[in-house]
């Protein structure tokens, strides 16, 4: 249904009382938020939702496919699908270091209405609900014990088979793994800054308790106690060089080109992925 198509049937229902209202408003905000994400999103993620568009290519770390519902960054358990919390986050701060930059041009209306859209991706959202989201309690004292206790947890929990003893992202697995959708994935240098889930302390947690669905980056939440989980996300803290933390504020991995493509996209009028054939 057209824009203007659905704004008549807003009308008219509004004259013929509330038992309409509701599916129509969902109906209108389906329809903005189909055009806000064929004008801003189907470029890198695919008119279809698979992850596809023309600019895909481009990047070493590819847009989500959004047909399997699965989501790396996200406030519920393993296997939960995200709250919508969740995905705006990601498109207020963007995924750090790749070509997912922020979306901040959307108004929080058009931001929900991509939201509700890219939804209609995957049948997971009309068969299940996001899970309530792990709470995250506050964090106990940093003391030498607790930095110690992260240390020994980072060892005792394997995280040095991927992210290596140093954290440098070269443990003896780094070089293997793949992604649930068959890309090859590397480990994080824990070393470096800014995270893809947000490098603040709270960040790191939820990261930590919830892990990244679709990688091979395990969750934690029922393996670690919430102090154990503090002291490895003090211990990850104490990694980071000063260096390393001034990158918050700069363009850093595939971000500049991802900016470019999103600019370029705008300038056509969002009508590059329109042009290209569905398969
Ligand atoms: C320039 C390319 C590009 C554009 C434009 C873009 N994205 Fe992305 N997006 C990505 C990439 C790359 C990733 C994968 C990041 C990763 O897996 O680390 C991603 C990931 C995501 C995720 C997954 C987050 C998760 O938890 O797994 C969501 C949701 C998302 N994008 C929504 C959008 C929406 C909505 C728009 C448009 C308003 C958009 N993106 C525009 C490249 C793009
Ligand atoms: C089987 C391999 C594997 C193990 C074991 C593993 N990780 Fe990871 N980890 C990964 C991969 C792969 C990524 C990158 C995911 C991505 O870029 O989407 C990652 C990413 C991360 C990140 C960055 C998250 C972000 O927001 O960018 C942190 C922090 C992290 N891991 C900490 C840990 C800690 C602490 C442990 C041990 C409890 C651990 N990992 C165990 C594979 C692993």
């Amino acid at each position: 249904m057209g824009p203007r198509r659905v704004g008549w049937v807003v009308l008219l229902a509004g004259l013929w009382g509330d038992g309409w209202a509701q599916p129509v408003a969902a109906a209108a905000q389906l329809a903005l938020g189909q055009r806000v994400y064929e004008g801003n999103c189907a470029v890198c993620h695919g008119l279809l939702g698979d992850g596809r568009g023309m600019a895909a290519h481009m990047f070493r770390t590819q847009p989500r496919d959004f047909r399997q519902g699965v989501f790396k960054f996200r406030s519920t358990p393993s296997g939960s699908l995200p709250r919508d919390e969740d995905l705006l986050r990601v498109l207020q701060r963007g995924v750090r270091g790749t070509a997912m930059v922020p979306q901040t041009h959307l108004s929080e209306a058009e931001q929900r209405a991509v939201i509700a859209y890219l939804k209609t991706f995957s049948p997971r959202w009309r068969e299940e609900k996001p899970a309530p989201p792990i709470p995250i309690p506050p964090p106990p004292p940093l003391t030498p014990a607790r930095l110690a206790q992260g240390k020994a947890l980072y060892a005792q929990a394997g995280c040095d088979q991927c992210h290596g003893p140093e954290g440098r992202g070269d443990g003896p697995q780094a070089e293997t793994l793949e992604d649930d959708w068959g890309w090859p994935i590397r480990p994080a240098n824990l070393q470096r800054r800014p995270f893809k889930g947000g490098s603040r302390p709270a960040d790191l947690y939820r990261t930590l308790a919830t892990g990244l669905d679709g990688t091979p980056m395990p969750a934690l939440a029922e393996a670690l106690s919430p102090e154990e989980l503090w002291a490895l996300v003090y211990y990850l803290d104490s990694l980071a060089s000063p260096a390393a933390r001034a990158n918050e504020q700069r363009w850093v991995g595939e971000e500049a080109r991802g900016a470019m493509v999103e600019r370029m996209h705008r300038r056509m009028g969002g009508g590059m992925p329109m042009r290209m054939r569905r398969p």
